[in-house]
């Protein structure tokens, strides 16, 4: 079946979707995304996507092209008309199309809005679950607000292939004190050497991310040990465990780090029970 995207108020066959070359969003990066999780057709954390997609459009003075419950009909029907089950939805807003000026068009131009849909391979996620995954790590490159979900993702696509020709399937992004900030596509967490588990708070070097939220909520209704503070890739190394999140893939534990096996090279416990809980509350 051929996939279905909306672009600006139209359905269109997804090879047949455009945009102008004077979007904004092509031209200098002004856009933001969003990206939720779909299983058995309904939308993961629904409204922290949301709540984000909103403060991410506020933080950039982009006016939403509609209200959040008219987006919403749009991402429904986008999944609707993809038939799709398990796998993402994809929605971006740019500023709009203008003649190219680097500061915003004024007046204000209509947004961009794009929403497409992707089917993903649940026997191959969980697959890959099962197995757990490598990392390696490299030097965090992004600018100074890495919360706002925008489409700069340059560094992260850079980082991405690193990681894919040393085998790896992420990257961990080392801030210059010697912490890691996050994954390139993902937030970071490790069960430490005492048993703890570690994400760095939120501040303006990560995304907030949206099943991060969720994970610290299950973890805090287990009763497990927690604190938010950061780590260095010398700790991972170290830890018991590791596991990385996002709307994709939910937790996946992380079996090495650049080459070094974690704990002992199995996804840990604590990230499989959090893994069930995250899937058994969807
Ligand atoms: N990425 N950090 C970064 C840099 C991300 O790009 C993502 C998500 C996350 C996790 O956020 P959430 O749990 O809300 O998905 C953290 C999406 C899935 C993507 O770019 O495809």
């Amino acid at each position: 079946m051929s996939r279905i995207a909306y672009v600006n108020g139209v359905y269109l066959p997804h090879p047949d979707a455009r945009v102008s070359i004077d979007d904004r969003g092509f031209l200098f990066g002004d856009a933001i995304y969003e990206v939720w999780g779909v299983i058995d057709g309904a939308l993961r954390d629904r409204e922290g996507h949301f709540a984000r997609l909103a403060r991410s459009l506020r933080e950039l003075e982009i006016t939403p092209p509609m209200g959040m419950a008219a987006l919403e009909r749009v991402i429904r029907e986008t999944i609707r008309r993809n038939r799709l089950r398990f796998g993402y939805v994809y929605l971006q807003i740019s500023r709009g199309a203008a003649p190219r000026d680097h500061a915003f068009p004024a007046p204000p131009v209509r947004p961009t809005l794009v929403v497409t849909a992707k089917r993903l391979d649940r026997k191959a996620y969980e697959a890959r679950a099962a197995a757990g995954v490598s990392v390696i790590t490299a030097p965090d490159i992004r600018w100074g607000r890495c919360d706002i979900k925008t489409v700069n993702l340059l560094p992260n696509a850079l980082a991405k292939e690193a990681a894919k020709r040393a085998g790896a399937a992420e990257v961990w992004l080392v801030d210059e004190a010697g912490f890691v900030t996050e994954g390139a596509s993902s937030n970071a967490w490790i069960v430490d050497a005492h048993g703890v588990l570690r994400t760095r708070a939120l501040d303006h070097a990560i995304l907030h991310g949206v099943t991060r939220a969720r994970v610290l909520e299950l973890a805090t209704a287990l009763q497990m040990r927690m604190d938010e503070t950061p780590f260095t890739p010398q700790e991972a190394a170290a830890a018991r465990e590791a596991f990385l999140t996002s709307a994709t893939n939910g937790p996946v534990p992380i079996v090495r780090l650049d080459g070094t096996p974690i704990g002992d090279g199995r996804p840990g416990p604590v990230t499989l029970r959090l893994r069930d809980a995250y899937f058994g509350a969807a």
